[in-house]
């Protein structure tokens, strides 16, 4: 399917978005949303699809943002309405594991749309911060929340309240990325970390997911019982015979269950 403002692919297992409008340094407009949408929608239907990727167009920028034309226009009505919030939460909750690779820019809603994936990686270039103060509005799609709950309150208070953007290597540092490359190779690392989660259960793969968001939004206790019954589950599932009859016999599983 074609798509106005992304460029999508699917290659052994990996469907791939692309927000492709480098001139403006993929900066994210309504279209660029309701594109993501259907994307996501068309992934999720896709049994061909087990693990997406995301990235920018170009070498400059990742997602430079809310488009800032479209932002002076807004509302407190279209505050209220949350777009992009709820575009990422739909992407945190997504049903496929999502792995963002920066190229570049990761400012704003560009951020806070890598922060929504399951994992971020970066290239050497990339920048990343949260700089809405400076037009005197707050990180609206989910970044007073995600930021600190990945970097700690402080840092996250120091990068919003400053504006403060930080480079790859401090972002991995701070656990924002977990792995810096060159940017040439950026798209196989991201392919090449989709791949290890493609070999595995992706039941098991998706009740992991499952269990560690739910543990993070809710108290421990609650967490162990959402591992506890996600665990019942796998014992009860043929890919678990299978991966454990494959490491036995000493040969790969033929996991069945996306
Ligand atoms: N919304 C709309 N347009 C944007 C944009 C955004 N978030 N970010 C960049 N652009 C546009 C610029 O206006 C410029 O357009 P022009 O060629 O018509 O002048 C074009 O993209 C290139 O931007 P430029 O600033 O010249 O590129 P750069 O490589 O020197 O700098 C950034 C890149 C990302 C550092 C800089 O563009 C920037 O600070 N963007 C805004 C980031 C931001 O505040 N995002 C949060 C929004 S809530």
């Amino acid at each position: 399917m074609a798509y106005e403002t992304l460029l999508t692919d699917i290659q052994h297992g990996i469907g791939s978005i692309v927000v492709n409008r480098p001139d403006v340094r993929n900066a994210m407009n309504r279209r660029v949303m309701e594109d993501l949408h259907a994307a996501l929608d068309a992934f999720r239907e896709d049994d061909g699809v087990g693990v997406v990727v995301l990235t920018g167009a170009g070498e400059k920028a990742f997602v430079a943002g809310a488009d800032i034309g479209e932002l002076r226009e807004r509302t407190a009505r279209d505050g209220l309405a949350a777009r992009m919030q709820r575009l990422y939460d739909e992407i945190e909750g997504y049903e496929k594991p999502t792995v963002a690779a920066a190229n570049g820019y990761a400012l704003g809603g560009g951020l806070e749309l890598a922060m929504a994936c399951d994992i971020r990686i970066a290239s050497e270039n990339a920048r990343f911060g949260l700089p809405e103060t400076a037009l005197s509005i707050i990180p609206g799609a989910g970044g007073t929340q995600r930021l600190a709950r990945l970097v700690g309150k402080g840092r996250a208070l120091e990068m919003i309240l400053t504006g403060r953007a930080v480079d790859a290597e401090e972002a991995r540092a701070i656990g924002l990325v977990t792995k810096v490359v060159p940017q040439a190779e950026l798209v196989d690392a991201a392919r090449e970390t989709a791949g290890q989660i493609l070999s595995k259960g992706p039941l098991a793969v998706r009740l992991a997911r499952l269990a560690v968001q739910t543990g993070f939004e809710t108290d421990q206790k609650t967490g162990l019982v959402v591992e506890r019954l996600a665990q019942a589950l796998l014992y009860a599932s043929e890919d678990k015979r299978e991966g454990t009859s494959a490491f036995i016999e000493k040969r790969k599983p033929d996991f069945k269950g996306r």
